[in-house]
């Protein structure tokens, strides 16, 4: 028998008796208390208690599942999964995938959790992850022939996010060079790749990627960017997160196993379609150096085409942020 509450046992919302859950438990209603105190504590949920009712979650959680998952998994996903790891509370999902990484096979294993207490963001930032409350996964994929070969692959992965959003009814969802989701202009994802092994041979590859589903309002205070979330992108119905899950697995896994004899050719015109800055004024931050121009797609290793009074300069990935021009 678990000594160990399950926030699973609150996820309807209903209420369940401290003795009920004591009984399931094994252990006293004090002992349950103290959990659910704890937990609480640590994911930031409000576990309302009511005497002679018990305790519930007000409005319930939709929390992962790896049945809910792999049932909406496409065959060939399904094929190329390894090994699906959902935990409660992780570092970070990436940061799990490359300790992994380091010591075994890797390819097609995946990795999400309810909440990252460190989430990593691009440039160093924090990856704000509470809760249960947005989707934060990981996929790793070994590659034979090292660093060079992965050109654009982060650009491609946005079009993957883009089109497993579509797939869940989310359309007009763009992209920013060179890999932030955007919807309407904000923020609603991000990609953060990471690479260990071999730069010059054999290499292994973790692909991150946030989505905004749900952001409760109290996390949101520590986003400094403009952002929003699909609960909102979709009028307050967004899809489940396990649909959701398994929606970027059908696009995630097909387009690293293939990547690398495709390479961003395949991916490029389909890039340039969904970019929100085509054709925009903007000013490139590299550094201390900024650089006004105008965006003019990519090209086919996936840099930025900067129009600039010196000519169309591509600009390679990196520290490099891109902003309208006021
Ligand atoms: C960005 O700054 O735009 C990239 C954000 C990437 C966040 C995801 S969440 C899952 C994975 N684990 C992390 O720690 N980061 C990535």
């Amino acid at each position: 028998m678990p000594k160990t509450l399950s926030l699973a046992l609150l996820a309807d919302g209903e209420f369940r008796s401290g003795q009920d859950l004591a009984d399931s438990l094994g252990v006293s209603r004090t002992a349950v208390w103290k959990q659910l105190n704890k937990l609480s504590a640590e994911t930031g949920l409000k576990i309302e208690s009511a005497k002679g009712r018990g305790y519930r979650i007000p409005g319930g959680i939709d929390l992962l599942d790896a049945d809910a998952v792999n049932a909406a998994l496409s065959s060939e996903a399904a094929l190329l999964l390894s090994s699906l790891v959902l935990l409660e509370s992780v570092d970070s999902t990436n940061a799990e995938l490359m300790r992994h990484a380091a010591s075994g096979p890797v390819a097609g294993r995946v990795c999400s959790a309810e909440q990252q207490t460190a989430g990593r963001g691009r440039r160093g930032r924090e990856w704000v992850s509470p809760f249960a409350s947005n989707l934060y996964m990981s996929l790793a994929w070994e590659f034979e022939q090292g660093a060079a070969v992965l050109e654009g692959l982060s650009l491609a992965v946005g079009v993957a996010v883009v089109r497993a959003l579509e797939n869940c009814g989310l359309p007009a969802v763009q992209l920013k060079w060179p890999n932030d989701i955007l919807y309407q202009g904000a923020k609603l994802g991000g990609v953060l790749l990471e690479m260990t092994g071999d730069a010059a041979g054999t290499c292994q590859v973790v692909v991150g990627v946030g989505l905004n589903v749900s952001m409760p309002e109290a996390a949101a205070g520590a986003i400094d960017q403009d952002w929003t979330d699909i609960a909102t992108a979709s009028g307050g119905a967004p899809p489940r997160r396990n649909v959701l899950l398994a929606a970027l697995l059908n696009e995630l896994l097909p387009l690293v196993a293939g990547f690398e004899a495709a390479g961003f050719g395949p991916w490029r015109e389909a890039w340039q379609a969904l970019d929100a800055f085509a054709g925009t004024d903007v000013i490139l931050h590299a550094g201390p150096r900024q650089t006004a121009g105008v965006a003019r797609g990519v090209d086919e290793r996936g840099a930025l085409l900067l129009e600039t009074t010196l000519g169309v300069q591509p600009i390679y990935g990196g520290e490099i942020s891109l902003r309208p021009a006021p």
